[in-house]
């Protein structure tokens, strides 16, 4: 892991999990936190996804205080047999991947600093959370998710885990939907982003194009900034469709040519 991350990795195991240990939050920290879930909660009705909107619903609590991930994973297992698991921060690929092939999504501990309200560079709790664990409840999308674990440990022997991870960030991270009410969002970059949530749906200036795995593949991405390329699903099932093929002869096919400048 490159030094400068910020979680204390010193107690976590082989898998990088540990324990959540809620009761060290301290209430400027569950305040901070109330306050990141309410400046989204007010966007959210006009630029989530429906899926997202409706398993919100079910987790009050989640707007209260930082969450107590062994309450919400008891919820998740009986709806998509899905469990969140303590990290301390980023994780290798295979380590993340073989997480996700079991159903375990992976959640970093801490939470941002004040003065990172509105731009933090490394995932926290809040973006992990809010961005991330909602959609699991839905079915099609925790499938979807499970799959793409399973892929990823697959990419790492073809040593294309770079060309997946362009799927990941334009879809799980990214990811746009065409609904009955207009583009919403899906990706969790996005849903936890002040900023960037509207302008994915509002702004004239960024491209919209339609979800196309070889594009997204080539497609570089911006990690400092919003984006100027995504791309927007019909529904969960339309990207579960999509991705359900053998990537070998893709990842073959593309790996040499050059990356496409979003
Ligand atoms: N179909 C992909 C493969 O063969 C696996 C995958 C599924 C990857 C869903 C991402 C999402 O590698
Ligand atoms: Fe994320």
């Amino acid at each position: 892991m490159k030094a400068q991350l910020r979680g204390d990795y010193s107690r976590a195991g082989p898998d990088y999990a540990v324990e959540q240990d809620w009761s060290s939050y301290t209430p400027a920290q569950h305040a901070l936190y109330r306050r990141l879930f309410e400046r989204q909660a007010k966007l959210v009705p006009r630029y989530a996804c429906p899926e997202w909107i409706d398993a919100i619903a079910g987790l009050e609590s989640a707007a209260r205080e930082i969450p107590k991930f062994h309450d919400v994973s008891r919820r998740l297992r009986s709806a998509t047999g899905w469990e969140i698991v303590a990290v301390p921060g980023l994780i290798p690929d295979d380590a993340f991947f073989t997480h996700l092939a079991n159903r375990r999504f992976p959640i970093t501990v801490w939470l941002r600093r004040p003065e990172e309200f509105d731009y933090i560079v490394e995932p926290d709790v809040f973006h992990d959370f809010f961005g991330h664990v909602p959609l699991l409840f839905d079915r099609v999308y925790a499938d979807h998710l499970y799959e793409y674990g399973k892929g990823g440990l697959k990419a790492i022997r073809l040593d294309a885990v770079k060309m997946l991870a362009r799927l990941y960030w334009f879809t799980i991270e990214f990811g746009l939907m065409r609904t009955a009410a207009g583009i919403r969002a899906y990706g969790a970059g996005l849903l936890s982003s002040g900023g960037e949530l509207g302008y994915c749906v509002d702004d004239p200036r960024p491209r919209r194009l339609p979800f196309e795995l070889e594009r997204i593949m080539r497609t570089a991405y911006q990690i400092d900034r919003y984006q100027d390329t995504y791309f927007v699903i019909e529904s969960f099932a339309h990207l579960m469709r999509e991705t359900a093929p053998d990537f070998t002869p893709l990842y073959a096919r593309i790996r040499d040519l050059p990356l496409l400048h979003s």
